[in-house]
Order: C-alpha cells, then structure tokens, then sequence
C-alpha cells in the first residue's frame, strides 16, 4: 500500500498560498491547519480562507482543525469543500454525532489525539471514523521535534485497526521527516503531514517523493 503524503501549508508561504499549493500537486492531499487561539495558542485562517483554498487547491484538501468547539464549527469545513476534516477528540462533546455529520456532508470524518489524549476510548468506535490522526507533537506550532512516545500509542492504534478489518487510516503530524518517518511507518501509520521538512526543501516535489518512498517500504 503506497503511504500518503499530506504537506501543511503552514509551513508555506501565506502570502504566497496559490504558488504554494500548485507546488505539491503531487501530494496526496494539502493539510490545512485552522488554528484558533483558543484551543491552541496560535492564529492561522478560517473558513472563507479555507473555502478559497478548496477551490484552487491542485489535490484534495485535508483540514485539521485545532479549534474550540468542534460541535458547532466543523461541519461548515465539509461544507466548504474539504474532502476530510479532523476535528479534536479533547475539544468535541459528541464526537461520533459530529463524525456522522462530516459523512453526512460528503466529507471523511477524522478524530486527533493530542500526544497525552489515549486513543482506547476511540478502539470501539473505528467505523464511525475514517481516520485517527496520532499528534507527533503538541500542536499548535510546525518546526517541533517529534515526540517518540507515541510510537506506541500508534502501534496500538494500528494492531486494533487490522483486527477491526475497517480501512481507517492513520495519521502522523509533527516532526515527521527523513529521519523520522519510517518510524512512524514501521508503528503503523499511513498518512504522514509534513510542513517544514517538504516546504523546507529545496526541490518540493523531490521531498515529496523521497518521503513517499521511504514510509511506503513499511505501510502494509
Ligand atoms: C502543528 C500542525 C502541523 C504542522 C506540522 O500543530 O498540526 O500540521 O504543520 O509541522 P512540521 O511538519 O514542521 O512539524
Ligand atoms: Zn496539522
């Protein structure tokens, strides 16, 4: 199974968001991190934003919301065109009914944990998901190191996915890179987002690629 490579934009230039995104047209999927200052402590864009990038991006948009108040909020994510939005399992009051409203609204619906967030409360309620994204990193920030304990945590993930036999993918976002991505690989993970590692490259589309390479030699 060939792994996916999800580039964060915010490690793009914002002044700069169409060129950038025309740069990753061979993703799998633009990562787009909606920050909000309250659930992290971090600014970035919101949903006219968002909604513009749907529409010019190259490849399908991947929206990680890092917001307050998912219940409310997220579905106008889906709405605006995301082919997957990531709400937070620490902000959501009804995770599985807003789950349903993401799929509901055509959009695959994600749940991410925070590296201190267990991810056994979700192991029963895999086919309400179509993607767990296991936080490498505190989020709120690119440029940070990944944390090595949620190896584990993904390990676990991944072992009660295989048992489930439902396709849910799995998520790596933070510090993932060269040096650390086939970790996360070999752990279980299939999705990687990587901000400063690709958008810090010299030649994009080569990152790209070379991650792609690396992580798919352990994803089965
Ligand atoms: C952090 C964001 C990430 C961020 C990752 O909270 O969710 O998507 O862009 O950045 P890197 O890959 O630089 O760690
Ligand atoms: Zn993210």
């Amino acid at each position: 199974m060939p792994a996916l490579i999800n580039p964060s934009i915010l490690s793009a230039d914002f002044a700069n968001l169409e060129r950038d995104l025309q740069a990753i047209s061979t993703a799998d999927y633009a990562h787009v991190d909606v920050m909000d200052n309250h659930f992290v402590p971090n600014l970035t864009l919101g949903l006219p934003v968002f909604e513009r990038l749907t529409q010019i991006s190259p490849v399908p948009v991947d929206g990680h919301l890092m917001i307050a108040d998912p219940d409310r909020w997220a579905p106008a994510y889906a709405e605006a065109g995301a082919a997957s939005v990531t709400f937070h399992a620490e902000a959501a009051q009804a995770p599985v009914r807003l789950a349903r409203e993401l799929r509901r609204l055509g959009a695959r619906a994600g749940v991410a944990l925070r590296p201190a967030t267990p991810v056994e409360p979700f192991l029963d309620l895999l086919s309400e998901v179509d993607m767990i994204l296991v936080m490498t990193v505190e989020p709120g920030f690119g440029g940070q190191s990944f944390i090595e304990g949620t190896l584990a945590k993904i390990r676990r993930a991944r072992r009660a996915i295989g048992e489930s036999g439902l396709d849910v993918h799995l998520q790596v976002d933070g510090g993932v890179s060269r040096s650390t991505i086939e970790r996360a690989a070999e752990a279980g993970a299939n999705v990687f987002v990587a901000g400063s590692a690709v958008y810090g490259a010299d030649d994009v589309a080569g990152e790209i690629e070379t991650l792609r390479a690396m992580a798919s030699r352990h994803v089965h």
